[in-house]
């Protein structure tokens, strides 16, 4: 490559190096000696997860970037602390679960499973302020830095909301080591994991029809000698958990030496992205990330540019490094034809191969007359479409997709098999931060999904 390396990159890395960077989007703590001590105190507490977790995540993703697995990335815009409850965690869970097995069944390929969540506080903001009749106040950051009431109290940065952060993470990572080993993810129970709700959806008999097939599937290993003892993989899964690297002051703390290696990791997650707004190649942000060794994210909007994004590439994955960095373009179904492809045929021509995923819900939020936000099912399902075939035609790989959704039964997106309407968003729009798909709309989702890789399959295989 040529001369597009900022000088910075020869200099030394640390977890604090990020410090001597421009940053954006940092909240602004009353008190410097009360946030040091809190970071001086997350600095001894234990990792949330292991460098050898990550190492593994990485290996999987490294498949999905050249096409032998699907990565489906899902959870809440903003995890909050007023909802964390063993049944908010365990339904998103198992939404995610169905998704992975309708895609894994339908079309046939393994799913890496990374949620959104057990720490998925810190949310970048428009602007640095909210007025509302006539009082300006900061904006709200996510749970981690501030709370949501419109009070100067609540919207004051408050350092010790990281500690909070963290024991909701360690708590929530438990119950999903738990749910994703001890039984819950075993595919004998595929039917339980059926939403109330949902069962009076459309999609239900879709839904029942496929778990038959794999249970008659099961039937026929288990009479070969495959069950859930001598196939581990039928009784368990891996789930691995991401966050937006946003709140570094908590990041840094949490980044640890991996004894074995040698190497920095962030051990707060087993992934972690940059998001859209703190994307720049000097910035913090940056910085941070392209220090430790986990598999990481960039998220890719319609204003990034090609140079800008070899250049970024090549700050966060210089050696090319197979699973390292996933690219999440999210364009908005209008724009995407327009401006990803561009940059994947960029990128192939640099000789890259990232994992490319989809985010179809931040370029395609709207608001409604009512001034309500919420995005079109149609929109989502279009523009994951057009990510496909823009692969298609450039001869790269759709690695995966990353959805804004819970196991609740929201009403937050309009349109999916149900036909919510505008009208219908008051009833249950529960989220703090951006619309989610709701149980029912997910799993639509997946179906779609799985008809995709399976065309796109038969497609390669006649060519
Ligand atoms: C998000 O993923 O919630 C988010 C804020 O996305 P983006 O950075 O792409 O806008
Ligand atoms: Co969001």
């Amino acid at each position: 490559m040529d001369t597009i390396i900022p000088a910075r990159l020869n200099s030394g890395w640390s977890p604090a190096s990020w410090r001597d960077c421009p940053i954006k989007q940092v909240p602004v703590y009353p008190d410097a000696a009360k946030l040091a001590a809190m970071e001086a105190r997350l600095t001894r507490f234990p990792p949330l997860v292991f460098a050898g977790e990550a190492r593994r995540l990485k290996a999987s993703l490294a498949l999905a970037a050249t096409g032998q697995a699907f990565v489906l990335q899902g959870g809440d815009c903003a995890e909050s602390f007023g909802d964390f409850t063993a049944n908010v965690i365990r339904d998103t869970f198992r939404v995610l679960l169905q998704m992975a097995v309708v895609l894994t069944f339908g079309g046939s390929m393994p799913v890496v499973k990374l949620g959104r969540m057990a720490g998925q506080f810190a949310k970048p903001r428009s602007s640095d302020s909210e007025t509302i009749d006539g009082v300006t106040l900061p904006s709200y950051r996510g749970d981690i830095v501030n709370g949501p009431e419109f009070s100067a109290q609540a919207r004051m940065p408050d350092e010790s909301r990281m500690e909070f952060g963290y024991f909701q993470s360690a708590g929530t990572l438990n119950l999903l080591r738990a749910f994703a080993s001890g039984g819950y993810a075993d595919l004998h129970e595929v039917h339980r994991w059926n939403l109330d709700f949902v069962e009076k959806s459309p999609l239900a008999a879709r839904y029942r029809d496929l778990s038959a097939r794999i249970d008659e599937t099961l039937a026929f290993m288990a009479a070969c000698g495959l069950t859930s003892v001598s196939a581990p993989q039928i009784r368990e899964t891996d789930f691995f958990t991401s966050h937006e690297s946003l709140l570094l002051p908590y990041e840094q703390a949490l980044t640890r030496v991996d004894s074995t290696t040698g190497d920095y990791y962030a051990c707060s997650a087993h992934f972690l992205w940059i998001g859209d707004r703190t994307r720049q190649p000097d910035g913090a942000h940056v910085e941070f990330l392209r220090g430790v060794k986990n598999p990481i994210g960039l998220k890719v909007g319609p204003t990034t540019t090609v140079d800008d994004l070899l250049k970024l590439m090549e700050i966060l994955d210089p050696a090319n490094e197979p699973g390292r960095l996933s690219l999440i373009a999210r364009m908005g179904a209008d724009k995407v034809n327009e401006k990803l492809t561009p940059l994947v045929r960029a990128v192939r021509q640099a000789g890259r191969t990232p994992v490319w995923l989809c985010d179809p819900m931040h370029g395609n939020t709207i608001s409604t007359a009512a001034k309500i936000k919420t995005r079109r099912f149609d929109a989502i399902v279009s523009e994951l479409r057009s990510f496909f075939d823009i692969h298609e035609a450039e001869g790269t790989v759709a690695g995966g997709a990353h959805v804004e959704m819970t196991g609740q039964d929201v009403t937050e997106c309009v349109g999916g098999a149900r036909g919510l309407s505008e009208e219908d968003l008051g009833n249950r729009y529960e989220t703090f931060c951006d619309p989610r798909l709701n149980a029912e709309q997910a799993l639509e989702l997946a179906f779609l999904l799985a008809e995709e890789l399976k065309t796109r399959r038969a497609k390669r295989a006649h060519s």
